[in-house]
């Protein structure tokens, strides 16, 4: 079923749980994350960036797949926009059926930033969009600068002069890393957490081993965005499959093989950063 991530993020919050938001980039990552989360009765967020949707050509087939396999899960998921940097394609946003986005001028001016940010906090949340943004740039992008992080007064005050419903924050995660190494401060987080008061977007989350992401969610992080280690998954096991046999042409083999392996890390992902709380 549909849930807006405004709620999941709320209920989320108030249980002291995460919320996993994966990165679909093709039918089969969709497929193996609500499997995840039906598997475990969890909810989940499926994420598309706008790098995603470039890749498809047009947002429409691939969101409306999203689409698909949200309203006929078991568990309640919602459908966000990740990673957007086009304010036309935001205002587009409702119309294509996400229920969040994330408008990314983070790589913008201070001024920028806010100017963007604001205008689609006011057109897109009367649309009944959650809307994310970030501040202090998540390193691993080319645009942005290593090592960068949130300011905590920046960050009060971007919320409030923005409306903005939820922030990414840089706290030493970084996008795309291969392996778990990444620490995050978890003093500076303590800190912006006691100045803001919307929910807290981790993003890079892949380069965080299980106990940084456990640390980032006690410290006050809510929704926790992996996109990287789901295609390490999916990318090894295809590798792995087409190596055993030369001959092998049949997708429905390897692609079968990967979307079970991107199932299996994304019940890890879902059980660390949602625990079940009824017990
Ligand atoms: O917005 C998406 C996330 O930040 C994913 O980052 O691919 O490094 O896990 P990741
Ligand atoms: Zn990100």
């Amino acid at each position: 079923s549909r849930i807006s991530t405004a709620d999941l993020v709320a209920d989320a919050r108030a249980s002291g749980v995460g919320v996993a938001a994966l990165n679909v980039i093709q039918l089969e990552h969709a497929e193996a994350i609500v499997d995840a989360a039906t598997s475990l009765s969890r909810p989940v967020i499926l994420q598309l960036s706008e790098n995603a949707l470039t890749f498809h050509g047009s947002p429409e087939p691939i969101v409306a797949a999203c689409r698909a396999i949200a309203d006929a899960a078991q568990v309640p998921v919602a459908l966000h926009l990740d990673h957007a940097t086009s304010i036309e394609l935001c205002l587009d946003a409702a119309r294509l059926g996400f229920d969040s986005i994330m408008i990314d001028a983070s790589a913008q001016s201070w001024d920028e930033n806010l100017r963007i940010t604001s205008e689609v906090v006011r057109i897109c949340e009367p649309q009944g969009l959650w809307v994310e943004a970030e501040i202090g740039e998540v390193g691993g992008k080319s645009a942005h600068t290593p090592g960068a992080r949130t300011d905590p007064g920046e960050a009060e005050r971007f919320v409030a002069l923005t409306g903005v419903n939820g922030l990414a924050i840089a706290i030493g995660s970084q996008h795309a890393m291969r392996d778990r190494s990444a620490t995050i401060d978890r003093q500076l987080l303590t800190r912006i957490r006691q100045q803001v008061a919307v929910p807290l977007v981790l993003h890079g989350s892949s380069g965080l081993s299980d106990t940084e992401i456990l640390a980032a969610i006690e410290g006050g992080i809510t929704k926790v965005n992996v996109g990287t280690q789901l295609n390490i998954a999916l990318t090894g096991a295809v590798r792995m499959t087409l190596d055993a046999d030369e001959l092998l042409f049949e997708p429905r083999r390897y692609l079968g093989n990967g979307r079970r392996a991107m199932k299996e890390l994304a019940a890890e992902l879902i059980e660390l950063i949602h625990p079940s709380t009824n017990q």
